[in-house]
C-alpha cells in the first residue's frame, strides 16, 4: 500500500520531530495531542526548527511550507483516514495499551500502527489489538530532524510486509533503518542507558564531576555530547524508566538504576525539560 497520509500521535519532543520529518519528506501529516496548547506548542517548535534548517539550506522553501502545513488536531478520529499511524505519546504503558485498543477500533483494517516506544514491548502492544501483524516499532532519535537512525522493531507477530513498509517509510524520511527484535531496550537503549547509568554512578562516587565525566567521553571517545549532557537531553525520567525495564525484564543486577538518578527524578530534576538536571538550563 502506498503511504500518503501519516497520523502522528503526540506533539512533544519526539512527536513533533517525527511529524516535521514526515512532512518535509513529502507525506501529508496530521499531528495530534490531548490539548490544543500541546499541539500548538509542537507546531511552534516545528516552525523554529524548519526556519533554522531552511536558513542553512538543508531544506527547501517548499519543504518548510509542508512542515508548516501539518494539521493540528486534539482527537484521534482522523486516524480513520490515515495510511500509517506513528504513536509517540507519553512513555506510559497504561496510556499506550489503551491508545492501541482505540486506534485498532478506528483505523482501517489495512492501516499499520507504529509506535516510537523506547522500552515497551511491541509484542505486548500488538496483543492489545486485533492486528498484531500490522503493529511495529519505529524508534526515532532525539533530535529527530537531525539524527539519521531509525530502529524498526519487529514484535513476535509483526509480518514481513509490515516490517518492509516501516523500513520503506524510514528510508523515505531520510533515515537509515536497522531492524531489531523486540527485546528490552532494543539495541539502542540497551547499550546507551547502561552507559549513562554508569556515568551517574561515577558522579555519585565522586570519580569526577559532571563536566569531567562528559569531557572524558567527548574528547576520549569522540561522543558528540557527554553522557550526562545527553541524559539531560533525553530526560532523566526516561533514562530511569529504561533502566527499570532492563533491570526487571532481563533480570540482571548489572542494570540496577543508580540511586542518584532515582533521587534526581524524585526531586523533579529531569534535565532540559525541567530546567535542571546534571546542568542548569535557562
Ligand atoms: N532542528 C533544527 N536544528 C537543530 C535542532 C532541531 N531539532 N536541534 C539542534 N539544532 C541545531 C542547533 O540549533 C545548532 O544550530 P546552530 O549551529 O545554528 O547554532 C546545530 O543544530 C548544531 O547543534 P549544536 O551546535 O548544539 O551541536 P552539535 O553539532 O553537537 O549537534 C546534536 C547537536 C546533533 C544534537 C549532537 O550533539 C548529537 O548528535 N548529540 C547526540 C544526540 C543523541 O545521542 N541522541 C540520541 C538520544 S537517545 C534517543 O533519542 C532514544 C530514546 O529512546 C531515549
Amino acid at each position: 500500500m502506498a503511504i500518503k497520509h501519516i497520523f502522528v500521535i503526540g506533539a512533544g519532543t519526539m512527536g513533533n520531530g517525527i511529524a516535521q520529518t514526515a512532512a518535509v519528506s513529502g507525506y501529508q501529516v496530521t499531528m495530534m495531542d490531548v490539548t490544543d496548547e500541546f499541539v500548538q506548542r509542537g507546531k511552534t517548535t516545528i516552525a523554529k526548527s524548519v526556519e533554522k534548517l531552511a536558513e542553512k539550506g538543508r531544506i527547501t522553501a517548499e519543504q518548510k511550507q509542508a512542515a508548516l502545513n501539518i494539521a493540528p488536531v486534539t482527537d484521534i478520529s482522523g486516524v480513520a483516514k490515515a495510511d500509517l499511524v506513528i504513536e509517540a505519546a507519553t512513555e506510559n504503558p497504561d496510556i499506550k495499551f489503551k491508545l492501541f485498543q482505540d486506534l485498532d477500533a478506528i483505523a482501517r483494517p489495512e492501516t499499520v500502527l507504529a509506535s516510537n516506544t523506547s522500552s515497551i514491548s511491541l509484542t505486548k502492544l500488538a496483543a492489545a489489538t486485533q492486528r498484531p501483524d500490522k503493529v511495529v516499532g519505529m524508534h526515532f532519535f532525539n533530535p529527530v530532524p537531525l539524527m539519521s537512525l531509525i530502529e524498526i522493531v519487529r514484535g513476535l507477530g509483526t509480518s514481513d510486509a509490515t516490517v518492509a513498509l516501516a523500513r520503506e517509510v524510514g528510508v523515505q524520511m531520510g533515515k537509515t533503518p536497522v531492524i531489531v527484535k523486540d527485546s528490552p531496550g532494543f539495541v539502542s537503549n540497551r547499550v546507551l542507558c547502561p552507559m549513562i547509568n554508569e556515568a551517574v554512578y561515577a558522579l555519585e562516587e565522586g570519580v569526577s564531576d559532571a563536566e569531567g565525566i562528559d569531557t572524558v567521553m567527548k574528547l576520549g571517545m569522540a561522543h558528540p555530547m557527554g553522557p550526562l549532557t545527553l541524559a539531560d537531553l533525553i530526560g532523566l525520567d526516561v533514562v530511569l524508566y529504561v533502566m527499570e525495564v532492563l533491570h526487571r525484564d532481563l533480570g540482571d543486577s548489572k542494570y540496577r538504576p543508580a540511586p542518584l538518578l532515582r533521587r534526581m527524578v524524585d526531586a523533579g530534576y529531569l534535565g532540559r525539560k525541567s530546567g535542571k538536571g546534571f546542568y542548569e538550563y535557562k
